[in-house]
């Protein structure tokens, strides 16, 4: 095996009974998945044991009851992994949390604190909340815009930032015999006053195993790619072909250099679900077993979600997919383009885009083998540097460590063990620079 192979890495969703929408009724599923501890520690230790990059918890703010029903009753990411931080070693720890309903100072505060109680294994999935009635359950008249929602996000993590780099790593002597608890030259406040925050600061948790919190970055719209080109260390995105994929990952690496930062600089996970067959009918037909399961009323449910809770269920499911306008725009905008132009080129009825929707044939599906080619393909082309792996039936992501991890182990493209202890080491992550230190030691 060569030492300098380009390495996979791969992330665990946490996400309920894993499958669709419908998946806890499978005879396999834990039904409670999503509030059930036991099942989410059980999920945790093998994914450590298979030496997963990170476990990834995605969130939201807003519920009505036709959400998806592992939405309804969750667990909140930053709570279930200070959990999980005290009873893992090795595996990283990303959770979701939104820049448009939070305030920067708590946020940092807490990920700071996860990131020293887990050992320097912490990363935050920056989302920027795509649904509207969230404004409903934090006092707003109206939800944000979406190019504006990035604004916020922009100073929003120059803010945090900011207040990661309060302390220096070394700031605290805590010498006995002096009294001496800091050293006050390495202690930086911030004072930051922009359009949206005021934050004085120091921060009062000191600097982090890792130097800062991994910062993870979904959404895929021209917006979000460039705040995650400003902002992030890594990608959570979604692209349905290799061809697609590359393109995306090409496009940040450019935007990268041409921001002076390092092509490198940025992992890009590709979101995918697999299901795996001791045959590729066998797959197929746990696909088929799993689908079964969404009615057609769910599946409208499900895409109405995305745009705004739009009830899909006044139309002929029949007739050609509705002509909604602009609906979607303001919330899961890369995605809601993607279904009304995937539904207009390829003439489809509202039945199909729901069944589509709801029961997503999963980018991976065949044996063991079949699987694991495909991704080592997708990696090797420059797809992606990364996945984050959901199953596609709730024993799929089983399936998926016993049997193609080891394959891509042996192919010599996944680490047989954790090569450092803090999730920015594990993805090959630089340390950064505390930018008030740089600017001490300059003067200096
Ligand atoms: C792969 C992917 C995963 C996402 N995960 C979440 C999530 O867990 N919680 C959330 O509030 N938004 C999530 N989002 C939505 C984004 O935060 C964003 O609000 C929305 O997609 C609109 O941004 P975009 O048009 O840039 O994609 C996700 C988006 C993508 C593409």
């Amino acid at each position: 095996m060569s030492q300098t192979q380009r390495q996979l890495r791969l992330g665990a969703i946490i996400q309920g009974a894993s499958g669709n929408m419908s998946a806890w009724r499978h005879p396999d599923a834990v039904a409670d998945a999503s509030i059930n501890v036991d099942y989410v520690l059980d999920l945790a230790r093998k994914a450590e044991q298979a030496k997963i990059d990170f476990l990834f918890v995605a969130d939201g703010l807003y519920i009505t009851p036709q959400s998806i029903p592992h939405f309804l009753n969750r667990f909140e990411p930053v709570t279930l992994l200070s959990a999980l931080s005290l009873v893992t070693k090795n595996i990283g720890l990303v959770a979701t949390l939104s820049t448009s309903y939070s305030e920067p100072f708590t946020v940092a505060r807490q990920f700071a604190s996860l990131d020293h109680l887990s050992g320097g294994r912490v990363g935050w999935n920056v989302v920027t909340s795509p649904l509207e009635g969230s404004a409903k359950n934090f006092s707003r008249a109206s939800h944000p815009e979406h190019d504006e929602r990035y604004r916020v996000a922009s100073e929003y993590l120059e803010v945090a930032k900011g207040l990661w780099d309060s302390w220096e790593a070394d700031a605290f002597v805590r010498d006995k015999a002096s009294g001496q608890f800091f050293d006050a030259d390495k202690l930086h406040t911030l004072n930051h006053k922009g359009k949206y925050f005021s934050v004085q600061g120091p921060l009062n948790v000191g600097r982090s195993p890792q130097g800062r919190p991994v910062v993870f970055q979904a959404g895929a719209s021209e917006a979000g790619k460039a705040f995650a080109v400003e902002a992030a260390d890594a990608i959570y995105t979604r692209q349905e072909t290799p061809a697609l994929a590359r393109e995306f990952r090409e496009d940040v690496r450019r935007q990268l250099v041409a921001r002076g930062r390092r092509a490198d600089d940025i992992r890009v996970f590709q979101g995918i679900s697999v299901i795996i067959g001791s045959s590729e009918a066998d797959a197929e037909r746990r696909y088929q077993q799993t689908a079964e399961l969404v009615t057609l009323d769910k599946a409208l449910e499900y895409l109405g979600r995305y745009f705004e809770h739009h009830d899909f269920s006044q139309y002929d499911a029949d007739a050609p997919f509705p002509a909604i306008g602009d609906l979607g725009e303001n919330s899961f905008r890369s995605t809601t383009d993607a279904i009304k132009r995937n539904a207009r080129e390829r003439g489809l009825t509202l039945r199909q885009v729901a069944l589509e929707e709801a029961t997503p044939r999963p980018t991976f599906l065949g044996t063991a083998q079949q699987v694991a080619d495909g991704l080592a393909a997708w990696f090797l082309s420059g797809a992606a540097d990364g996945f984050v792996v959901r199953g596609g039936t709730p024993t799929a992501f089983d399936d998926f460590v016993e049997q193609v991890i080891p394959l891509l182990q042996a192919r010599g493209i996944y680490r047989q063990q954790y090569e450092g202890a803090t999730l920015r080491e594990n993805l090959g992550l630089a340390e950064p620079e505390n930018q008030f230190a740089s600017r001490r030691q300059q003067v200096a």
